[in-house]
């Protein structure tokens, strides 16, 4: 895979495809650790008069063509707004993506200027399971450049036209994120130092059961919390009143619970939980056995003896990656257990792996500082993709030769 210093990039309009992907409460970005992980290869390429056009997605436009999508939003505007403040410079945004604004901001970019298309989602064309439709777009998008960088690794696990297609059209290099997000993958994938344990956390266990599945054969130990855990109790006859629950997912955990037994790796899930009355940040609630949790509360979060649990568990690791908060930390009532998971991470001094938006906002919005971890990823979906062993779609365009 090339390098962004293997590219001849002064003078030339590079398109560059970041994951700008934030997310936004309103029009107010929430957390903008992705737009500052884009900012150094931005940096580097407009420091040796590279002319940077960024591309990036924002949240899922409804719509069956671009006017309807455009006009429903999200913009990126808020999104150029913050890249400016970060870069130091204003930003200029085109309104539409691959059309007659684009191409007039990709003639007006100087040596070292950097704009940004509009939301690459509102083409639909964009994430078309059609190949001949991606393509139309991604020839559109190739047209504005002269080369092509790849930087948006939270996105590299979708088949994109701006992700998979135009790297097969312009000469091309991987970004600077990239590079480190997969060089940190590969150190837990190849050879991590033991004991490996891997928290998972988040709401569904259908989305991470082929991960849970492939860990199985390098991790040593898996803490199960969060939404997911109510389904694994679910399978060994616990009540788990009225807990989130994929009961359809109940014979796929008994078979993955199984097969941890048979490869003797220790699978830790919640001893105690926090119940409460209802979804709400102000909801009454109390501390109630796993194995006798009523039937009309809902689990908000880990009891305090699951939270020590969770830490002792966590204690000797050497690697540890982590995905997915362990309760609801958006409510501080209910975001112990997703601290003291964040606590006991940031007291390890092995490889420790943050990955996910949702898991990378707790820890900022906890006031855990980015250093207290040894490596907090901008994707969540491609990380765990890559460590169930997947192609990234994304990737393997950025690898092949152009
Ligand atoms: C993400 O937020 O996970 C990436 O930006 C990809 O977005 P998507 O899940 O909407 O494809
Ligand atoms: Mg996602």
């Amino acid at each position: 895979m090339k390098s962004i210093t293997d590219l001849e990039v002064g003078g030339r309009v590079v398109l560059l495809r970041a994951d700008l992907n934030v997310p936004l409460d309103g029009t107010v970005i929430t957390d903008d650790g992705r737009i500052r992980a884009s900012v150094p290869t931005i940096t580097a390429l407009a420091a040796r008069g590279a002319r940077v056009l960024v591309c990036a997605h924002l949240g899922r436009p409804a719509g069956s063509n671009f006017a309807a999508r455009a006009a429903g939003g999200p913009s990126l505007r808020p999104v150029a707004g913050r890249l400016g403040e970060l870069l130091g410079r204003p930003v200029p945004l085109a309104d539409d993506v691959a059309g007659p604004a684009a191409a007039r901001l990709a003639g007006s970019l100087g040596d070292g200027d950097v704009g940004l298309l509009e939301n690459v989602r509102f083409e639909p064309a964009e994430t078309s399971k059609d190949d001949a439709t991606r393509a139309e777009l991604a020839g559109r998008l190739a047209a504005l450049a002269t080369l092509y960088v790849g930087d948006g690794f939270g996105a590299l696990h979708r088949k994109h036209a701006s992700v998979y297609d135009v790297p097969g059209l312009l000469p091309h290099a991987a970004g600077e994120l990239v590079e480190a997000e997969v060089a940190v993958l590969r150190k837990l994938t190849e050879n991590p130092e033991r004991p490996y344990v891997v928290v998972l956390g988040g709401a569904k266990p259908s989305d991470k059961l082929a991960v849970i599945a492939s860990l199985l054969d390098k991790a040593d130990r898996l803490i199960i919390g969060g939404g997911m855990a109510y389904t694994f109790l679910a399978a060994q006859g616990h009540e788990v009143g009225r807990s989130l629950l994929e009961n359809d997912q109940i014979g796929n955990v008994k078979d993955v619970l199984a097969r941890a037994e048979r490869r003797r790796v220790e699978i830790v899930l919640p001893i105690d939980l926090v119940g409460a009355t209802r979804f709400a940040a102000d909801a009454e609630h109390d501390v109630y056995p796993a194995d006798a949790f009523p039937a009309d509360r809902e689990s908000l979060d880990m009891g305090p003896r699951t939270r020590e649990l969770f830490a002792a568990k966590l204690a000797d690791a050497k690697t540890v990656f982590w995905n997915g908060p362990v309760g609801v930390f958006e409510f501080p009532a209910f975001a112990a257990g997703t601290r003291a998971v964040a606590q006991a991470i940031s007291e390890l001094p092995g490889l420790t792996v943050v990955g996910g938006g949702d898991s990378a906002a707790a820890v900022r919005q906890l006031n855990f500082p980015d250093s207290a971890f040894g490596h907090i990823s901008t994707g969540g979906g491609a990380s765990l993709e890559y460590l169930e062993g997947k192609t990234l779609p994304g990737l393997a365009a950025l690898e092949a030769d152009r």
